[in-house]
């Protein structure tokens, strides 16, 4: 862990592809969806707040070439990717700065104004709480009146099968000191043993084999910024919306669309 990275894993670069649901669109039929009406602009600015290798706002850039995408991210090497993207595919709607919330959010540039449409996809289970406490300070000032904002976190309860994997790769990492690369291979390797030998919390959480089979399949380095971080915390919506009432933030819906319709699905 480096001291910059307020125990955010660095050892090595995240993965990308494209979320869908972090499309100004998406966030738009959401909004619908929860009744409430999206905002109205001539032009439409959108900032994603960790925005890694930059790939899914090139995407919605190139999709959009109307608006105006801002990323900022504290990782000197993935703001190089994604400028190295630009470059290549000549976009003119897309910027990416370098920067860390917990310097942005008592120096929030002028120049970089505010935003319809704010994204913030894989980070807010993994910065610790002073840290997600700036990002909810710079929302707060660079969301404009009617603004959305896109969180993704890891919940609860579905995610507690999660935590038996992050515990053991966690900790076979802490413990034998290994690259992070050859600790995650090796670990993941324990937990199918683990699972071969149908050790007694494959019973308790039956969904756990789906979860190491997905670890699996996934990039390495995916499954190092999932898993491997000093911070890693599930969250009951509730406690999201607490953390961002400050910023004058309430929820609307879930980007997950069909979750919105749950409630006329059960039973009186
Ligand atoms: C799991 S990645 C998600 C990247 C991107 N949103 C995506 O979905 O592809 C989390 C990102 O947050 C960035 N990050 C973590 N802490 C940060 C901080 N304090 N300031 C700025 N960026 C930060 C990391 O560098 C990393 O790129």
């Amino acid at each position: 862990m480096r001291v910059w990275s307020h125990g955010y894993n660095v050892e090595v670069p995240y993965t990308y592809s494209y979320c869908k649901e972090t499309s100004p669109l998406w966030i738009k039929w959401a909004s619908y969806l929860g009744g409430r009406k999206p905002p109205k602009a001539e032009k439409f600015r959108v900032l994603e707040l960790g925005c890694g290798q930059g790939f899914n706002l090139c995407m919605h850039a190139s999709a959009f070439p109307e608006m105006e995408f801002l990323g900022i991210d504290f990782n000197p090497s993935q703001i190089a990717h994604a400028e190295e993207l630009v470059e290549l595919t000549g976009l003119k709607n897309v910027s990416f700065v370098e920067g860390d919330f917990m310097e942005l959010k008592d120096n929030w540039p002028k120049e970089f104004g505010k935003f319809h449409y704010v994204i913030l996809h894989g980070i807010w289970s993994w910065i610790p709480k002073p840290v997600r406490a700036a990002v909810v300070e710079i929302l707060k000032n660079v969301v404009l009146p009617g603004g959305l904002v896109y969180i993704s976190y890891n919940s609860l309860p579905g995610w507690l099968p999660g935590t038996i994997v992050r515990g053991v790769l966690l900790n076979y990492y802490l413990m034998t000191q290994k690259p992070v690369l050859q600790a995650v291979e090796e670990g993941l390797n324990i937990l199918k043993s683990m699972e071969e030998m149908n050790a007694l919390v494959f019973r308790v959480y039956p969904t756990l084999k789906n979860r190491i089979e997905m670890a699996m399949k996934h990039n390495r380095n995916y499954v190092v910024h999932e898993y491997i971080n000093e911070t890693h915390k599930l969250f009951w919506v509730y406690e999201v919306i607490e953390e961002v009432e400050p910023a004058k933030l309430y929820y609307i819906a879930s980007a997950n669309l069909l979750d919105n319709y749950l409630p006329a699905l059960l039973p009186d």
